[in-house]
């Protein structure tokens, strides 16, 4: 574990830029186009908080809040078994690893809270070492309440989900997909006026329609926010706002291993 209060992405010089990794204790976003690879990072993250300490793991259970129903666990193993093989081959580890992942699958804002107390018991008594929420996005959208209510309800559920990170002291991570696709350079991140005032820090991450789904305060709440994003045919992780870095761009890419610099 690493001492600071950070899990280690692998990622050598994003973990440089970040002190170490994944920060404990707040949130970190991944936004970025459909298809940049922001699961496949959730499932890296996931395996690395699951794996032992010896290993540079946190030695951890994760709950993994799998809104579209994306999680792959056929893919996490082969992940693991390409990336750590010396844990994966041993007989019975690949299933031991995937069961240290607990995964839920609430579609809306209202079924994320009916499963928050479940989030919490676990959290407290589970050795969770990680909160992953792909995408949160999805989990507003997902909801059929009026646009005030739902305001409303994410407001709190915005703060609910900062507490349980601060009292935890785990990093908890959320995904964000914004439109453009991989390729339509000229639309990519689109700056939309109306945003403007709303997302001073880093304006040309958002566009409008994740502006209007998350609400005005969403921004603020996240403390770290990484942007995935292709140029040129090269996928690129960018360190977007951080209290301690320069913003700075990696490029990655996706293999067997998953994802990689
Ligand atoms: P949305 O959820 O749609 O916003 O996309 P995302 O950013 O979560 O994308 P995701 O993480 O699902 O990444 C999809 C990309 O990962 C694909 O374009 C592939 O390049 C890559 N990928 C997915 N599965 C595999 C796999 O099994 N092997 C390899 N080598 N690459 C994969």
């Amino acid at each position: 574990e690493s001492l600071a209060g950070h899990l280690s992405t692998r990622l050598k010089g994003l973990d440089e830029a970040l002190c170490g990794g994944i920060p404990f204790g707040v949130l970190t976003e991944l936004v970025g186009p459909a298809g940049i690879g922001k699961t496949q990072f959730c499932l890296k993250l996931s395996l690395l908080a699951s794996l032992p300490t010896n290993c540079g793991g946190l030695d951890g259970r994760v709950i993994y809040i799998d809104v579209e129903s994306k999680f792959r666990s056929k893919r996490l193993i082969e992940i693991g078994i390409n990336s750590f093989p010396e844990i994966f081959l041993k007989k019975g580890m690949a299933q031991e690893m995937a069961g240290r992942i607990l995964i839920l699958h609430p579609t809306s804002l209202s079924e994320f809270a009916e499963s928050l107390h479940q989030i919490r018991v676990s959290l407290l008594q589970q050795q969770v070492k990680l909160l992953i929420i792909d995408s949160m996005a999805a989990l507003v959208l997902g909801e059929h309440d009026s646009e005030a209510s739902r305001q409303q309800a994410l407001g709190w559920h915005v703060s609910f989900i900062k507490s349980l990170a601060e009292f935890s002291r785990i990093p908890v991570v959320l995904t964000n997909q914004v439109r453009s696709q991989i390729g339509d350079e000229s639309r990519m991140y689109s700056f939309q006026a109306q945003s403007h005032s709303i997302i001073k820090d880093n304006p040309a991450t958002y566009d409008s329609h994740l502006v209007a789904a998350l609400g005005i305060n969403w921004a603020h709440a996240v403390t770290i926010r990484l942007v995935l994003e292709a140029r040129s045919g090269q996928r690129f992780i960018k360190l977007a706002k951080s209290p301690i870095s320069a913003p700075l761009a990696f490029p990655f890419k996706i293999t067997s291993s998953g994802l990689v610099l």
